[in-house]
């Protein structure tokens, strides 16, 4: 452990910007049981009892300060640096591994987002509330998927965390820090306990809908930034957000263009890629994002009532297959950088190529952040030997999440049962469940979650779909 208070600055700098790997770099501990994290938790739980005043001030008049708008000075007992290349502010203790790093300075609050006039005007996204009054039934079944819900307000019934005492609180591998997610007046926050101080921010936007958990984003000036805490849907519980060092507490990661472009619909970038105009923000992948922006389509409709012809609308299906890919592949091929950093450019029809660097990341392993889905299914002979796309398993306007049995019934479109090898093995039932043989579930190795007992790896199906021998005898085994 280092000694003198500027190397364990240095150090817990280092630390910190070991956080901004998003992506781990680690490989998966063999048995890491995401309940171990729970029971971690629990053994905590005696830490709330010793509350009593910190840095002076009790909870209540922290509350009160945090109602006026101001924060808790820093104690004289943790040093504080800004750090002006990023115009963010470190805090830490001395011998202590652990840090903070903001981007307000420490005392202060986040700063509300302004109204701002666009910079860029829109290109005619609308959102899929504009399509309602004429798709009804469409926007009924779409507002259930999860392109729908991946972003949204973060209102108490969009946010799945606890917020009850102790499930609200997330320990980390230091007694002394800690998060707390409270509310106040409808209004949610994550709240840090770092050694005798204590600060908060709010939390105003959910991204994920909860196939594997939920991170948050705020509101700062004209930036947004995400939020140290996500939320874990299978083990139900707060944990760091993916690439986050235990122990430290960051919320100065900023969010760019290229996160809302695969999360929201849209949302105007003004002179760089992270600083937005507040109220252009379209949250949710709406449809547009498959079929084109809606305005003209919906004014030309509006104006013309009987006519019943799409007019300056977009339909996959009527492109080629390699067009259609490239629609989904927008943000199913791994993350990728922009050519152009202001994003939302990409038209249905245009070419992958036109928009973003694509580089040999997008190789076939399990892609970075996301599973690549595009990539693996390139890879299978379903699809090489046919001319088969996204769609013919998945329907873009519903949410069949969790049914495999649907899935399944895609399969024997084109396969009958008795094609399969293991069909004798596995007898009735087969054609319920063709899905974990064939496209297993596989922790995905680029997308770590650091926990206080161990790194948690969320799986995904991988989309190569072949005969796999491991996922067979796992299957097998559960018969
Ligand atoms: C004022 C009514 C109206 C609104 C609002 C509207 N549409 Fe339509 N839309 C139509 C009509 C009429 C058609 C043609 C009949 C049909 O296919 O349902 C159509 C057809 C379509 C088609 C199929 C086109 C084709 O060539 O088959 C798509 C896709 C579509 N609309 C998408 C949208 C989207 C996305 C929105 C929201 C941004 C939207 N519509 C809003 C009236 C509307
Ligand atoms: C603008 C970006 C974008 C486009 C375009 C897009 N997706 Fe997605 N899609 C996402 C994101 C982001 C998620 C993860 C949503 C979540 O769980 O929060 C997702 C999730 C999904 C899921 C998982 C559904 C579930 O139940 O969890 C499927 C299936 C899917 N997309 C298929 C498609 C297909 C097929 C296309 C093309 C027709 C497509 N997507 C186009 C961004 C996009
Ligand atoms: C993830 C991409 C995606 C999203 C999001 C999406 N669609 Fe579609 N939509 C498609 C594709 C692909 C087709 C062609 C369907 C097919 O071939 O099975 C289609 C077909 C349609 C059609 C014409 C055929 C039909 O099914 O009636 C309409 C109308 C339509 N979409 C409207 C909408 C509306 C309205 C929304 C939002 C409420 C929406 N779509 C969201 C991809 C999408
Ligand atoms: C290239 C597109 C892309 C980018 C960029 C991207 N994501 Fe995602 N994200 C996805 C897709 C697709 C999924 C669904 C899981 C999968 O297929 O890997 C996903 C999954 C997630 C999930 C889990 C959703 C769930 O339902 O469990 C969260 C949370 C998330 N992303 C947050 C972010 C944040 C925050 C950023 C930016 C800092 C970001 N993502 C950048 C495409 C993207
Ligand atoms: C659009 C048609 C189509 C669909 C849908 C389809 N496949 Fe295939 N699949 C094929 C063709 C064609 C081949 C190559 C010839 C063969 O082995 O039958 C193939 C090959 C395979 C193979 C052998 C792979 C190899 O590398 O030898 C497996 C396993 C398989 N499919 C499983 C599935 C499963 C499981 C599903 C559903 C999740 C599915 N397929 C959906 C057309 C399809
Ligand atoms: C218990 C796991 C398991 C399940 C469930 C399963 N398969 Fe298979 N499948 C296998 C194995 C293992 C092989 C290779 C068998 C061999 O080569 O002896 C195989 C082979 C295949 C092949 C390739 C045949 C060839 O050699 O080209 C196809 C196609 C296929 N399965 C489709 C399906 C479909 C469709 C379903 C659902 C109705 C299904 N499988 C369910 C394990 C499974
Ligand atoms: C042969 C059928 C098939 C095709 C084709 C297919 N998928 Fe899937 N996909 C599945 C199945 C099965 C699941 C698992 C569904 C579940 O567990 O709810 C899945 C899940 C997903 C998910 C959710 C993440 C996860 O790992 O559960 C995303 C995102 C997705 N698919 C995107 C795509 C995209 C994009 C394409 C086209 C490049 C595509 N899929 C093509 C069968 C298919």
């Amino acid at each position: 452990m280092p000694k003198s208070p500027a190397v364990l600055l240095a150090f817990a700098i280092l630390m910190l910007v070991g956080g901004y790997l998003w992506y781990g770099l680690t490989k998966p501990n063999d048995d890491v049981d995401l309940n171990a994290l729970v029971k971690r938790q629990s053994q905590r739980e005696s830490l709330r009892e010793i509350e009593g005043l910190i840095g002076g001030l009790s909870i209540n008049q922290i509350d009160e300060l945090a109602r006026q708008g101001r924060g808790q000075s820093l104690p004289s007992t943790l040093i504080s640096r800004p750090m002006p290349d990023t115009n963010t502010w470190f805090v830490g203790r001395e011998r202590h591994d652990v840090g903070v790093e903001i981007p307000f300075k420490p005392g202060h609050v986040p700063t509300s987002p302004p109204d701002l006039d666009p910079i860029h005007q829109n290109p005619g996204f609308l959102g899929a509330q504009a399509c309602r009054e004429c798709h009804e039934s469409i926007y009924q079944s779409f507002i259930q998927t999860a392109h729908h819900r991946t972003s949204r307000k973060a209102t108490p019934d969009n946010i799945a965390g606890s917020f009850e005492t102790p499930d609200n609180e997330l320990f980390t591998r230091d007694p002394e820090v800690w998060f707390e997610m409270i509310r106040r007046d409808q209004k949610s926050f994550q709240r840090v306990r770092f050694f005798d101080w204590m600060f908060e921010v709010p939390i105003d936007i959910t991204v994920g809908s909860n196939l594997l958990g939920e991170s948050y984003l705020y509101w700062h000036g004209d930036k947004l930034y995400q939020l140290h805490a996500s939320y874990l849907t299978e083990s139900d519980v707060w944990a760091n957000s993916p690439g986050y060092v235990d122990g430290d507490a960051v919320f100065s990661r900023g969010i760019h263009t290229a996160c809302l472009e695969c999360h929201a619909t849209y949302i105007d970038a003004r002179q760089d890629d992270e600083h937005f105009t507040p109220g252009s923000l379209i949250l949710g992948v709406s449809c547009e994002r498959c079929h084109g922006p809606g305005k003209d389509h919906v004014d030309f409709h509006k104006a013309n009532p009987t006519s019943d012809q799409g007019y300056q609308i977009t339909v996959p299906s009527n492109l080629t297959r390699d067009q259609q890919m490239q629609v989904c592949g927008q943000c199913h091929t791994g993350v990728k950088p922009l050519l152009d950093p202001l994003g939302f450019k990409f038209r249905p029809g245009d070419r992958l190529e036109d928009h973003y660097e694509l580089t040999a990341s997008s190789s076939g392993a399990n892609g970075v952040h996301t599973s690549n889905q595009m990539e693996r299914l390139s890879q299978s002979r379903c699809f090489t030997e046919t001319s088969m796309a996204c769609v013919d398993c998945h329907n873009p306007h519903q949410n069949d999440r969790g049914r495999l049995d649907v899935f399944s019934k895609r399969c024997l479109e084109c396969h009958e049962v008795s094609h399969c090898g293991a069909a004798d093995r596995v007898g009735e039932g087969i054609e319920g469940n063709c899905i974990d043989c064939h496209m297993p579930r596989r922790a995905t190795e680029n997308m770590s979650i650091e926990t206080a007992s161990g790194d948690v790896f969320p799986p995904l199906r991988d989309h190569y779909i072949r005969v796999d021998d491991e996922a067979t005898s796992e299957f097998l085994k559960t018969r």
